[in-house]
């Protein structure tokens, strides 16, 4: 929370600020295909809503690799997705994009430090949900 609060506090601040978009995908209207598929055309619905973000955010992970290597500084945020429009009319973003993060990029005010990580025995499961990770 206290590095979230700082970096809200100084977003300006960044030389970068990189916002990920991605044109939303449009299906075609229900009435234009066979009955078999517009019988499922709702659960294709829920589904394209669920994978939202699933193709752009992998790219976001590799622009924070990338800056990484390159002793740059970033990080993933999503807040500005609360006041989006706000944020799309100052971007001049078309209606059909969606804005999907909003990564300030520099260099880092102090240097990169070795980060903390869960074990991977208390966060993965082996083969099935009840099944702990052999340590
Ligand atoms: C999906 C996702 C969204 C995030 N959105 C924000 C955000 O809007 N604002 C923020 O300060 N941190 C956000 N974070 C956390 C930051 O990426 C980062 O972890 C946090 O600023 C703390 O920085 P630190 O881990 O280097 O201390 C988000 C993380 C994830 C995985």
């Amino acid at each position: 929370m206290t590095s979230g609060a700082f970096l809200w506090d100084h977003m300006a601040e960044a030389p970068v600020i990189l916002v990920p978009c991605q044109t939303q995908p449009r299906l075609p209207s229900p009435d234009a295909l066979p009955p078999d598929i517009r019988a499922r055309f709702a659960d294709e619905q829920r589904y394209v809503e669920r994978i939202r973000g699933s193709s752009i955010y992998p790219a976001v992970q590799n622009v924070i690799l990338a800056c990484r290597a390159l002793g740059l500084g970033t990080t993933i945020t999503t807040n500005h997705i609360r006041c989006e429009d706000e944020v799309k009319a100052v971007l001049e973003v078309p209606d059909d994009v969606a804005t999907f993060a909003l990564m300030p990029i520099g260099y880092p005010l102090d240097p990169f430090g070795p980060v903390t990580r869960r074990p991977v025995a208390e966060v993965t499961h082996a083969d099935r949900w009840a099944e702990p990770w052999p340590a």
